[in-house]
């Protein structure tokens, strides 16, 4: 399990080294070279520079750093908290290139971690990415969640489009025409 308080140092390749750390605001502009591609394919939602600057304490980033010292980020995910118990894993991305070498799982487990730390005992998460998710814990929402009327009701007051999606409300079903509703109670046993 990697921390997601300070950066945490793995040894990718001989010639490289993946790190896991909190993003700086200094990242903002390659997590949004990052994200791109998703967001041209529909995978992720656009969002504009300020979005990410207000949001930038939710995220973690993997850099890769070459012996000469230059870094790159290989990927970046958010965790959201949307009530008391509830958080949202969000804006999770593996560059392109980097697809398969275990990036995704990192950033996972630490924000499962953080969401740990914060208190809430069930993660959300809108993808397409339904495999990858099941490997993480998670399973296919089939129905509503059970949630208190006044929960309810106090959700409903939030303009934030990651509550609306664990709503399942009818204003943002055009924008997640596909993807699939997915939620990891993080009391279950860790993945493997
Ligand atoms: C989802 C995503 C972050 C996964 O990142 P990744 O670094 O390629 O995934 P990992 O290498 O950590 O894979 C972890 C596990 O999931 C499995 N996995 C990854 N993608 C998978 C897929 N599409 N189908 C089935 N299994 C998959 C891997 O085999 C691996 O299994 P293992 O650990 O048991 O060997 C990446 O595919 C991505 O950026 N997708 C586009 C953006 C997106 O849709 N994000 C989710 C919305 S929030």
């Amino acid at each position: 399990m990697f921390s997601c308080g300070p950066a945490v140092g793995v040894n990718s390749t001989p010639m490289t080294t993946l790190t896991l750390r909190p993003a700086q605001t200094s990242d903002v502009a390659g997590i949004r070279r990052l994200v791109q591609p998703y967001v041209d394919t529909g995978a992720l939602i656009a969002k504009e520079a300020v979005d990410y600057f207000e949001a930038i304490q939710e995220f973690l980033v993997v850099e890769e750093r070459d012996d000469a010292g230059d870094a790159r980020l290989l990927g970046c995910g958010a965790l959201h908290i949307l009530w008391e118990d509830l958080g949202e894993v969000r804006t999770l991305a593996a560059s392109e290139e980097a697809r398969g070498r275990g990036i995704g799982r990192m950033l996972v487990e630490a924000l499962i971690e953080r969401a740990r730390t914060i208190g809430v005992s069930r993660v959300f998460c809108l993808t397409f990415e339904v495999d990858f998710f099941r490997r993480m814990g998670f399973e296919v929402m089939t129905h509503q969640e059970t949630l208190d009327p006044e929960v309810f009701a106090e959700l409903l007051r939030s303009p934030d489009q990651g509550v609306a999606e664990f709503l399942d409300l009818a204003r943002v079903k055009p924008n997640t025409l596909g993807n699939t509703r997915m939620i990891r109670a993080l009391g279950a046993p860790e993945p493997r």
